[in-house]
């Protein structure tokens, strides 16, 4: 069931009636549903259960605080790809068991955070545990982490990031293991470090991680991709080598359109049977979906501003832009579009424009930001609206606020969590001392060059 739905022309979530949200919060907003949240990651839960894995929300997609709760109190671990996302991982109560740690660039600080005990209480971090294993995605990398880990005298585990080289039919941005991308190593060269470090007393090197990229509407490159991994951890056992773990990280589709993604357990129809004996054997499975979990559990409400007709086009500019919602600037991805409340023959039965519906006119929907490129949607069959309107972006709930910036000195957006019939407020909006907080005197330090000079000559 779909917990963002129209009734008598208005949208709700659950049993909210968003217009009153707004109007309590504030545009542009982003509002997400907890029982989409849940259904979603219980939807995974359960087509794999076979596999009995450990599933992973990447953090990435959306990571406020109280939407992490919600789903590690659902069973989920937190796929982190930075310190700061390991910070917000442990205060939504993630155990670090269930903490997985990506990305090729992890800072020798982020490296000892995850090791230890977690964040020093001087920036506001509980007291967590370190975290179950790095994805590791270099020689360096590997090395710097193992030395850290002698250094402070801790035992860890560790995951190669492994790229299969797969042809992805997803936007280039989208498509993670390339042969020339910059993540993971080549199987050639990921046989030989598994070789060099699986027994490595302080980092163990014993699991294979792969990720393939986002919006993979097809489970062939899952099939492709965990095959050429099985291969290697069976030339592996040859040598004595045991893997533990395999991470096939995420990328599962999401509906921006109705219909467009294929459910949970039409991926797990093909990656289960591949699986399932192996896990028998030992094998620990673990799933990293980020978009396929919260990108239908969020809206963007928005408010008309302006409606302007040029010579060409008519534009209904609002007060949400690439700075609130980036996506359509950057990868030109499609957002259906709605108002939040409409006259009957208006309410859309699916995310998609209907071009049977009556009294519908082309518009570009574009937000306040100066840059041509600052849209959300193009050329986009919309009923007519008019000033002060509340305008709804679907799909919204991942890659949304985690990639929104204060481009042209807009403070962030709030976020809120309906649960239920309550609208609860997850994260404030930012106001014009939040967007100077950094730059004001009190916080300015001087370093002077010629003193400094002047010191390492005495
Ligand atoms: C390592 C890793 N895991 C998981 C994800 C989540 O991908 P998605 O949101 O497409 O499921 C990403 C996203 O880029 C990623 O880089």
């Amino acid at each position: 069931m779909d917990h963002f739905h129209y009734v008598g022309g208005e949208l709700y979530c659950q049993q909210v009636r968003l217009s009153e949200v707004a109007a309590e919060f504030g545009t542009p907003l982003y509002v997400y549903s907890r029982t989409t949240l849940e259904e979603h990651y219980d939807r995974f839960a359960q087509a794999f259960a076979p596999l009995d894995p450990l599933i992973c929300f990447a953090a990435k997609a959306c990571s406020n605080i109280e939407v992490l709760r919600v789903l590690v109190q659902r069973g989920a671990g937190i796929d982190v790809v930075s310190g700061g996302e390991l910070h917000r991982a442990r205060l939504a109560g993630c155990p670090g068991e269930r903490i997985v740690f990506a990305g090729v660039g992890k800072s020798d600080h982020e490296v000892r955070e995850a090791l230890t005990t977690g964040t020093p209480p001087s920036t506001g971090g509980p007291p967590g545990e370190p975290i179950r294993t790095f994805n590791v995605e270099s020689e360096q990398e590997y090395e710097s982490i193992a030395m850290a880990a002698r250094s402070l005298g801790v035992r860890a585990h560790a995951a190669l990031r492994v790229n299969p080289s797969i042809d992805l039919k997803t936007h280039e941005y989208l498509h993670t293991a390339a042969r020339d991308a910059k993540f993971g190593v080549d199987m050639h060269h990921a046989r030989t470090l598994l070789r060099k470090f699986h027994a490595e007393k302080h980092l163990r090197l014993t699991g294979l991680h792969v990720h393939l990229g986002s919006l993979i509407h097809d489970t062939r490159p899952y099939v492709q991709a965990i095959n050429e991994c099985l291969t290697l951890i069976d030339e592996l056992a040859s040598d004595g080598i045991r893997i533990e773990s395999l991470d096939i990280g995420g990328g599962f589709g999401a509906d921006y359109v109705t219909g467009e993604a294929m459910p949970a357990a039409e991926y797990a129809r093909a990656i289960v049977p591949l699986l399932e004996q192996r896990v028998r054997n030992g094998l620990k499975i673990i799933l990293e979906p980020g978009r396929s979990i919260a990108a239908n559990a969020g809206v963007l409400l928005t408010r008309v501003m302006f409606v302007k007709r040029g010579p060409q086009k008519k534009f209904v500019i609002v007060d949400a832009g690439m700075n609130t919602l980036v996506r359509p600037a950057l990868y030109d991805a499609f957002h259906f579009i709605w108002p939040a409340s409409v006259s009957p023959q208006h309410e859309p039965v699916r995310r998609q424009s209907s071009p049977d519906m009556p009294g519908l006119e082309t518009a570009d929907v574009v937000g306040p930001i100066c840059e041509s490129g600052d849209f959300l949607a193009k050329d986009r069959l919309l009923p007519a609206v008019g000033r002060g309107e509340l305008l709804s972006v679907f799909t919204s709930g991942a890659y949304g606020m985690a990639m929104a910036s204060r481009y042209n000195s807009h403070p962030l957006p709030a976020e809120v969590l309906i649960e239920g019939s309550r609208a609860r407020l997850v994260r404030r909006r930012e106001d014009y001392r939040d967007l100077v907080a950094h730059e004001l005197p009190e916080t300015t330090q001087i370093f002077d060059g010629r003193a400094a000079a002047r010191r390492s000559e005495t």
